[in-house]
């Protein structure tokens, strides 16, 4: 397929929220704000982006309400994501709404971690099972050239107040960057093993707000897996519903590794994601050029059976994958921090 062609046809009105491509969206990213405090070089310029005014960002009533919808329709697991979702006020009481609107549901939250030192235990009570913390570099002056803040140790004590809380089992996202800290990756390796944290390597994607990616600073999952594999002897777990690669370490040690390889093994054919942006976009891919408004309708009295038919929609027009590694690439007009991780 040369460029993508919305399907002609209409998507099935009962049942889980099917692709033309056969794909079930069963896993939704909810970004809560378009906010953040760090300014990480892969993802946002060093003077910020222009933030979205707080009117047009959905508020806990409305969140919750889609999020009902959204479950109604197979969804049975979240990710609270942003930006950065502890910059949004009072995130504990949207979470306890969360968890009353699925009780069931698998409820995680992907952070920087800077201020779960004191939002870690409440987030817990209100209902959150696990977090995902982001950290590129275990070296103070590095970390702070990747995220413009001096921040490490602040993470650090988030991550402790995670394990008391029970957040666990913690995983660590490392978008790993050729020149700047690929030479750690042995380092988180040994840091898992300490700490049973599970550390996944994510390769650097197109969706820096700088457009200053490049090729050449991609560096290929393989070769970090090979690199650990060296030191550490891994076991492949085999591939699961996620899109990271996971292996545990051969001599039982605690804690794991993963690799998200998204530009040199791209896994669009079994891809389970659903993103809503923190105005209300149904987003299907990462990279999606178009995306379909919930808060119009939703502000304007649609119905949940309304609502759910533009969800359908969204999905039904999915296409087969990204298209980094294709001469018509096209970065999308947002940055990570705009969609939610
Ligand atoms: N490439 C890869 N990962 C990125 N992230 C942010 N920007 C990029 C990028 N350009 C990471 C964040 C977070 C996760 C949601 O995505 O650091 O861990
Ligand atoms: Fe903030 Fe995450 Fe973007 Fe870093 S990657 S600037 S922590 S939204």
């Amino acid at each position: 397929m040369d460029t993508w062609q919305p399907p002609q046809t209409a998507p099935p009105s009962e049942g889980p929220l099917l692709d033309t491509f056969g794909r079930v969206a069963d896993d939704l990213r909810i970004s809560v704000t378009d906010r953040c405090n760090f300014r990480c070089v892969f993802c946002m310029p060093a003077e910020g982006l222009k933030w979205l005014p707080k009117d047009e960002i959905l508020t806990f009533e409305e969140l919750t309400r889609l999020l009902g919808i959204f479950v109604s329709l197979g969804v049975r697991s979240i990710k609270v994501t942003g930006g950065e979702p502890t910059v949004r006020a009072d995130l504990p009481t949207l979470v306890s709404m969360f968890r009353e609107a699925g009780p069931e549901l698998d409820m995680s939250m992907t952070t920087n971690g800077i201020l779960l030192d004191r939002l870690a235990e409440p987030l817990a009570l209100a209902g959150l099972d696990r977090v995902t913390v982001s950290c590129h570099s275990l070296m103070p002056h590095r970390f702070e050239g990747m995220t413009r803040r001096d921040a490490l140790d602040k993470v650090f004590a988030g991550l402790r107040a995670a394990e008391e809380a029970g957040l666990t089992p913690i995983k660590i996202n490392c978008v790993v960057i050729g020149g700047e800290n690929q030479d750690e990756v042995v380092d988180f390796a040994a840091w898992a093993r300490r700490f049973g944290y599970v550390v996944r390597f994510i390769e650097y994607m197109p969706l820096d707000a700088d457009h200053a990616w490049e090729r050449a600073k991609v560096v290929p999952s393989r070769q970090i897996v090979d690199a650990i594999g060296r030191v550490f002897p891994l076991v492949s777990e085999g591939p699961d519903h996620e899109p990271a690669a996971s292996y545990r370490f051969a001599d039982g040690a605690p804690g794991g590794i993963g690799v998200i390889a998204s530009v040199t093994e791209p896994f669009c054919e079994t891809c389970n994601r659903l993103r809503l942006t923190a105005e209300g976009q149904v987003r299907s891919c990462l990279f999606a050029l178009e995306e379909l408004d919930l808060r119009e309708p939703l502000r304007s009295g649609a119905t949940d059976g309304e609502l759910a038919s533009i969800i359908r929609t969204a999905v039904w027009r999915k296409w087969s994958g990204h298209r980094i590694n294709h001469p018509d690439f096209v970065q999308p007009e947002r940055s990570m921090s705009m969609i939610g991780g």
